[in-house]
C-alpha cells in the first residue's frame, strides 16, 4: 500500500515487563512474544488503512516522554501501562494532557487478580479500557480506536 498521508497514526505504548511476553507467566499473559503481538498490530493497521508505530519501555520517564511527543503527531494511542496502571500518576498526568482518543489494554482481567492491580490510575482519564482478552486485546482496541476516529 501506498503511503497515504491523511491516514490515523496510532502510537502504541508497552510498559514494563512486556518484553518478556511469551516466557513471562505465559499461564497468566498467554505464549505470544512482544514481537508476535506487534507484528499482528501491523497486519490489522494494514488492513483498518491505519499507521501504526509501536515502543515498549520499562521506565517511567521514557513512557511519559514518549506520550509527550505524541502530542500534536499521532491521531490516537493503545496503552499497556502494566505495573504502572497501578502506580504512576505521571503517566496518569501525561495522557490527560492528550487531545486524541487512548485505550487502556490489559492482557489479564486486572478485576479478577490482586487488590492492588485492581485500580488503574488511568482509567479515569482513558476513553476505553479493554481487560482479560489475553493478546487479542491489543486488536480489539485496535478495531475500537478504528472506528472512533472515522465516527
Ligand atoms: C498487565 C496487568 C498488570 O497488573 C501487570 O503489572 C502487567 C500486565 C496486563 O496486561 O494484564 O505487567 O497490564
Amino acid at each position: 500500500m501506498g503511503e497515504n498521508p491523511a491516514r490515523h497514526k496510532i502510537l502504541v505504548i508497552h510498559g514494563p515487563n512486556l518484553n518478556m511476553l511469551g516466557t513471562r507467566e505465559p499461564d497468566i499473559y498467554g505464549h505470544q512474544t512482544l514481537e508476535e503481538i506487534n507484528s499482528a498490530l501491523k497486519a490489522q493497521a494494514e488492513r483498518l488503512g491505519l499507521q501504526i508505530e509501536t515502543f515498549q519501555s520499562n521506565h517511567e520517564g521514557d513512557i511519559v516522554d514518549k506520550i509527550q511527543q505524541a502530542y500534536d503527531s499521532f491521531d490516537g494511542i493503545i496503552i499497556n501501562p502494566a505495573a504502572y496502571t497501578h502506580t504512576s500518576i505521571a503517566i496518569r498526568d501525561a495522557l490527560s494532557l492528550l487531545n486524541t482518543p487512548v485505550v487502556e489494554i490489559h492482557i489479564s482481567n486486572i478485576y479478577r487478580r490482586e487488590s492492588f492491580r485492581q485500580i488503574s490510575m488511568m482509567s479515569a482519564v482513558v476513553t476505553a479500557q479493554i481487560s482479560g482478552f489475553g493478546p487479542h486485546g491489543y486488536l480489539l482496541a485496535l478495531d475500537g480506536l478504528a472506528q472512533v476516529l472515522q465516527d
